[in-house]
Formats: C-alpha cells, structure tokens, sequence
C-alpha cells in the first residue's frame, strides 16, 4: 500500500464482506472514509445487508461502497475487479467456517478456504496489490500449554478441516512474504466474536442448527429453540464449563481497520490477537444473556464436544501496543447487542 495514502483515497476489497465480520468491518471502514469494494457470492449471507449498512452509515458514505457478486476464486471475476478500481488493500474473510461440516466435508473446505486465497493473492500480485489482511482464528493455538495466549504460542496440530485452512493459509501467506518483500500481511487471530451492531441492523445470522454457542442462546432467547446445550461442566474451569475469549464484533471489526492503517508504512508478514484478554466461562455467558433478555434462559448439561478445549483467552498486548487497539466492549454489552438484534430480527436478514 502506498505510504502516503489517507483512507480518503484508499480502496479496500473485503472478500466476504456480507458476513457477520465482513459487514461489520465494512461499516467501520466506510464510517473512517475508506472506499470499499465487497466481493462476496452470498453463499452464508444476505444482499439484504447492505440496505443495512448503507442506513447505518448514511447515504454519503453508502456511495464509497461496491459490491460485486463472485466467487474468491472466480479468476475472471476477480481481474475484472481490480481492472475496475485501483485496490490498494485488501481484507480477506470469504471462506467456509463451520466447523463440524468441515469434518464431513474436507475437499470442500481444503478446495474452497485454500483455493481461494490462492487464486486472490495470484490476482492481486498481477496487479501489483500486496497488502493482505487475513481473517485467521485462535483455532490455530490448539489446546494451549499456558494463557493467556500470545503470538509467540505454538500453533498446534488443527482438529478439524477447518482449522487446518486457518492454520495452512496462515504459513502459504507466510512463505509468501518471505519469497518477495514487497508483500504486507497481517494475520489477525480472532478469539470469539459475537455481539452485533448497536443499532440493531446488523448481527449473527446462521442458516440452521448454529454450532457456536452465543447464536444458539440468542434463538433459545427468542423462542427458536428450547434450551441450551452445555457442552460438559467437567473442565478444570472455576464452574466446570468451556472458557472462551469473548469479542464483540464491532471491537473485532475495529481491530481491522487499525490494522490497515498501521500496516501502510510495512511489509513483511505480522500476527495480531484479538481478544480482550478476559476468559467467560459457558454458564456466565448464559447468566449473562438472561439478563440482557429478563428471563432465565433453560439449559442442560450434555457429554463433553470433541475438540473443544478447556479454556483459552488473549494477551492482546501487542495488538494494543503496535496498532493502539484495545477492546472496548464487555460481556454485558456484547450480550445485550446480540439480544437487540435477535429480538429485531428473529429470524435473521430474511425473516
Ligand atoms: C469454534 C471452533 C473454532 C472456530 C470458532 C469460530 C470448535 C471446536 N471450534 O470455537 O475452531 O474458530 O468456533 O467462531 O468448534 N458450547 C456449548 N453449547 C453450544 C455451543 C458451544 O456449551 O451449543 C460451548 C463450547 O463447548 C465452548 C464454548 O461454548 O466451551 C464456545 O463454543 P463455540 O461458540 O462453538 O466456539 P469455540 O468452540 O471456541
């Protein structure tokens, strides 16, 4: 990216912009002048996003906003995207993300997450674009020796196909910048997002049964679904169940663009956490989200889920150090976002 670039006069492609991390990114960036091109083929989103996004920001800077339906890896489609507009930048969430499908489903994740990124940064090396954020996860941190977690943690074997992407395009990304010094990546590893926008326009929308804990509270909240399903209250936790770095998505969403801005001046290949360094247990999270939605929310306690950990959580400090980011949200706010939202809209962008 060049140096000498303001967000004023910075195009940033977001692959997988309609997503639940993506939308969200895409209003922070167009909320601090960014001009933003979304490449998404609405496999696991809505269009219907993007009337949100441009009541969120405004029609002004709706204006800064493109999107363009394609698949990451339609080469043709990609070309002609940065034959259009001059991409300094570019924010890559577009993958798959379930987690038990991947199991099932490993040609189509390994194909379709790695494949991807592979003809991205192909495209964007013709053009001359090397500045690459990268949507990672802690997943990659497997069952960790110590916490909090820093970026200097080994990263340990995946336990699904899924998380063997994130822990594969995290060292393909690497070797890259190491095979030409003109590439800018940054690795950010998320801890676990949740929350949704404070206006209540945007959020988490899984299509069927969700596999992450909070959008299964929030349709219990709603009605959807009857109890919650506790993944074993046996761990070596202060109340027996999972504990997990909660994010809201607006500071993940955040994180993104403080690291655009920071990564202008470098190259070279850096990891951030982003977390906020504080560990919730299961049951809190449950406690927490009644209170948001004034009832207690049934749950009951089922057999461990295999693969999952006992515990993790981030050290953030050098994320707060290098880009000046730092959490700012906690567990009440993220619970009660997340409520807002769900309650708006039950049934999600379609509902
Ligand atoms: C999961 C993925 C991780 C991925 C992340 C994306 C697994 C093993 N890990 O993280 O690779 O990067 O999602 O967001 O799937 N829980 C319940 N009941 C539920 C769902 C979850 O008790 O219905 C518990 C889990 O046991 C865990 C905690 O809630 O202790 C968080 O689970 P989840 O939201 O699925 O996230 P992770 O497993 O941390």
């Amino acid at each position: 990216m060049c140096n000498n670039k303001t967000a004023q006069d910075t195009c940033v492609l977001v692959t997988g912009g309609a997503g639940f991390i993506g939308s969200h990114t895409v209003v922070e960036l167009l909320q601090d002048g960014y001009e933003v091109v979304v490449v998404d083929d609405l496999s696991n989103s809505s269009e219907k996003v993007f009337d949100r996004i441009d009541t969120i920001v405004g029609d002004d800077a709706a204006e800064r906003l493109t999107f363009v339906r394609a698949d990451v890896a339609d080469k043709d489609a990609m070309e002609a995207v940065f034959d259009t507009f001059d991409i300094d930048a570019v924010i890559h969430f577009a993958g798959f993300k379930a987690v038990g499908e991947s199991v099932q489903k490993p040609i189509e994740y390994y194909s379709n997450n790695i494949g991807n990124t592979l003809a991205l940064v192909d495209v964007m090396r013709a053009h001359d674009c090397k500045s690459l954020i990268f949507s990672s996860s802690a997943t990659v941190y497997g069952d960790p020796d110590s916490l909090p977690l820093t970026e200097d943690s080994p990263k340990k074997p995946a336990t699904n196909p899924y998380g063997w992407t994130k822990w594969m395009i995290e060292e393909i990304l690497r070797s890259i910048t190491v095979a030409d010094p003109a590439w800018n990546v940054v690795l950010l590893r998320y801890f676990n997002p949740i929350g949704a926008h404070a206006s209540g326009l945007m959020g988490e929308d899984p299509k069927g049964i969700p596999n992450n804990l909070l959008p299964y509270v929030a349709q219990v909240a709603v009605g959807r679904r009857d109890a919650v399903h506790v993944f074993g209250n046996d761990y070596d936790t202060p109340d027996g169940t999972g504990v997990r770095d909660y994010i809201h998505v607006v500071d993940l969403a955040r994180g993104h663009v403080a690291a655009l801005a920071w990564m202008r001046d470098k190259a070279g290949c850096e990891v951030f956490n982003l977390g906020t360094g504080r560990g919730t247990s299961v049951l809190q999270i449950i406690k927490a989200f009644s209170a948001a939605c004034g009832r207690d929310l049934p749950y009951v306690i089922e057999p461990r889920r295999a693969g999952d950990v006992t515990a993790n959580y981030a050290d953030c400090t050098k994320a707060r150090e290098l880009l000046g980011w730092e959490a700012e949200f906690g567990i009440e706010e993220m619970c009660r976002d997340s409520w807002n939202w769900q309650s708006h809209n039950p049934y999600g962008y379609e509902g």
